[in-house]
């Protein structure tokens, strides 16, 4: 069976792992002069390492013929470990086993002495998702951890940890992988595998993961399977930078202060289902590039992640603008995406600081207040629909969550109103692993993006929570991923979902956008219905 690339490509000793030398050297160090410690907190962005050296530290510590502070790999351990079967290597994925009785069974296990190995390690990934009484239950026995125990938790969210677990560990921070690593590692792989990768793909795909290997191996693998040559072209095909004139043309509008245009851009791509986060996003980005090319023009090129027709587009923007206003306009973006999180109606926010964007942003754009900026919104709105591009009205009460699936076609119409939808209304889909395996089959590469997702149903929709933003890039911007997913869910299910996919935010996190959306939007007279999208 195919294996997705960055599971095949799983670094096997420290020495293979690359860009975090300062952990390798240290942990390889302790392992050579047997002074390893009885805790380890791996800590860093997504795809950098960290569950990658968990699994190599508890192979060395365990393996027959550790070389040079390296797992043998050859040796009954290092073998076992690799195939599941060794028992004194326990690896526990705390984001689907985070209830105290999962820890009380690792407490119950932990007092028998290990097999085969001098250790019994407890690997805990993702352990800032534990329960406050599992991570109460965890803190008891690293108290006192029997002499032959040893735990490495790794995690992204490290201020999610309870101090009292992080100082009893000796803690490691994963970097971002710098581009050009990730670049050579990306060449190095698509020789193994016979791929024909030039270089400028490998540094297309490197700027874009931003310094997560995964997300850069998966991208690899998406583009392996599309084109027989993977160059920057095609790379911008399979992460939908190809085809985005739509957001230059919106950028010409802010430019032209052409209010309007801008909104009837904004209009036309939702009705395409165009996820408006997602805009805002890319809007984001390229108004940086703008300021990247206004304070830096000779070494922008090399920062800016684009076609080369684009960059003409850019540099255009960038003459035509003053260096102050790129800058107001960009943080006018940057909240905006913000308050996008918190609200229900991401498209009325957007569409107001899109009304604020194209006036005068010299002129205390910060004294409108949203009432008058609706009213305005409304008055645009009624021009528009007199005029012969005709577009959906704003009805924001109504809008559905903007997270809609790109391929509508081959979906059913939701039989509940998204607007409406509430908690309660979610029922868990059991049988996702099983939609999981089935996806994995025909399409490796973005199931690997799945890891750590989960999905939950309301009427004939179903709500895909992924743990890795990769994958709602990738579920978005390419139609036949789409589509795929819908036939393993399909075939799973025994009927076809309208499927909406989201990125992870935590419970609190959601519980306090709600409160002062929900504030803001009895401020601001505009009806309004909270997102109770279940994410547990
Ligand atoms: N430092 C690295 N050197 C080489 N490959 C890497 C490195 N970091 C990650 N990778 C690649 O990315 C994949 C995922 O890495 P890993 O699971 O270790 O990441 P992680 O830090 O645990 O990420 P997450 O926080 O998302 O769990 C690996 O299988 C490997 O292909
Ligand atoms: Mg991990
Ligand atoms: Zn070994």
């Amino acid at each position: 069976m195919y294996k997705a690339l960055y599971r095949k490509w799983r670094p096997m000793t420290f020495d293979d792992v690359i860009s975090q030398q300062q952990t390798t050297d240290t942990l390889k160090h302790q392992i050579i002069r047997g002074k390893t410690a009885h805790a380890y907190l791996f800590t860093g962005s997504r795809g950098t390492g960290k569950t990658t050296c968990a699994r190599i530290l508890a192979k060395a510590v365990n393996c027959r013929n550790m070389k040079d502070g390296n797992p043998c790999l050859e040796c009954d351990i290092c073998r076992d470990a690799d195939s599941g079967a060794l028992t004194d290597i326990v690896e526990i994925d705390a984001a689907s086993n985070n209830g105290v009785d999962d820890i009380r069974d690792l407490r119950d296990a932990a007092v028998y002495t290990p097999e085969r190995g001098a250790y019994k390690i407890y690997i805990i990934d993702e352990v800032h998702m534990l329960s406050p009484s599992a991570f109460n239950a965890l803190l008891k026995i690293m108290e006192e951890p029997p002499p032959y125990v040893k735990f490495i938790l790794a995690t992204t969210e490290i201020h999610k940890v309870p101090a009292t677990i992080a100082s009893r560990c000796q803690r490691y921070d994963f970097r971002r992988i710098k581009a050009e690593d990730i670049a050579a590692r990306l060449k190095y792989i698509a020789s193994q595998e016979e791929l024909d990768l030039t270089d400028d793909g490998a540094a297309m795909i490197a700027r874009l993961a931003d310094g997560g290997m995964r997300d850069a191996v998966s991208l690899l693998d998406q583009c392996s399977v599309c084109a027989e040559q993977i160059n920057a072209e095609t790379v911008s095909n399979a992460a939908g930078i190809a085809g985005r004139d739509y957001l230059y043309d919106m950028l010409d509008a802010i430019t032209d202060s052409d209010t309007a245009k801008a909104l009837s851009i904004t209009g036309t791509l939702y009705d395409m289902s165009k996820d408006i986060t997602r805009l805002c996003e890319e809007l984001i980005m390229q108004m940086r590039n703008v300021m990247l090319l206004k304070v830096s023009p000779d070494t922008a090129g090399q920062l800016i992640i684009c076609m080369p027709d684009e960059l003409e587009r850019l540099r255009s923007l960038a003459q035509r603008t003053e260096t102050g206003t790129v800058m107001s306009r960009l943080s006018m973006l940057q909240e905006c995406r913000e308050r996008m999180a918190k609200v229900m109606n991401r498209r009325v926010e957007f569409e107001m600081s899109l009304i604020k964007l194209c006036g005068n942003v010299n002129n205390a754009p910060a004294a409108i207040d949203n009432s008058e900026i609706y009213d305005k919104i409304k008055q645009l709105e009624d021009k528009l629909n007199s005029a012969p591009l005709q577009r959906q009205n704003v009805q924001p009460q109504e809008a559905p969550i903007e997270v809609s699936s790109p391929v509508p076609d081959a979906e059913p119409v939701p039989d509940v109103d998204l607007s409406k939808v509430k908690q309660q209304d979610f029922v868990p889909f059991e049988r996702w692993d099983e939609v999981l395996t089935e996806f994995e089959k025909v399409n490796p590469s973005v199931a690997g993006s799945l890891e750590g997702s989960y999905a939950a149903t309301a009427g004939n929709v179903m709500f895909i929570t992924a743990k890795h933003a990769i994958f709602t890039k990738l579920f978005h911007d390419n139609k036949s991923n789409a589509a795929s997913l819908g036939e393993a869910i399909a075939r799973v299910a025994g009927k076809r979902y309208a499927i909406r996919a989201r990125c992870l935010t935590t419970n609190a996190e959601k519980k306090s956008m709600a409160e002062e959306m929900l504030k803001k939007a009895m401020d601001s007279k505009v009806e309004t219905e909270i997102d109770n999208t279940p994410i547990n």
